[in-house]
């Protein structure tokens, strides 16, 4: 066999290899769409805002089932109060309430614990 025989043979592999990987991944494509828009549809579902009227919150105010309201986000720091991380027991007279002002007339609560908190404990909005 000459050299330009094998050159031939060579670029004809290469080609049909190319073509081979090219079709592999078309084929593949469509999974891998319907795998991200089955993800999405989940994050979707998963970050679903629930609500609930200040009737609903005012059911929740003791110590041991304490939900409030703080600008217009329900806050449920049942766990966070059990586990003593407010430095106060003056939380609880916020069960069951809106807590908006009792909370916004602390310095304090404008500090990165309070805020992180806040986020971590939110279950909803306000209807
Ligand atoms: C009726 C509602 C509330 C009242 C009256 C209240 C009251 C207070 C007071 C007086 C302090 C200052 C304590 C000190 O000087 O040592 C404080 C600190 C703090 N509160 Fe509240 N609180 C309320 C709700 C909340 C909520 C809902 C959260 C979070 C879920 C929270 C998180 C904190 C944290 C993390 C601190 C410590 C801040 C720091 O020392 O940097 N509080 N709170």
């Amino acid at each position: 066999m000459n050299n330009n025989k094998k050159i031939i043979i060579i670029v004809l592999v290469f080609v049909v290899l190319t073509a081979l990987l090219f079709l592999r991944n078309k084929t593949t494509d469509p999974i891998i769409n319907s795998t991200a828009s089955s993800t999405a549809s989940t994050t979707v579902s998963v970050n679903e805002v629930k609500s609930y009227t200040l009737d609903e919150v005012a059911k929740h105010n003791q110590p041991t089932d304490c939900w409030l309201v703080i600008n217009s986000k329900v806050i449920n720091p049942t766990q966070f109060i059990a586990e003593g991380k407010h430095p106060n027991d003056s939380i609880l007279k916020g069960c069951g309430k809106d807590a908006t002002l009792m909370f916004e007339n602390i310095p304090k609560h404008q500090g990165p614990r309070p805020q992180e908190a806040l986020k971590q404990y939110e279950i909803g909005v306000l209807k």
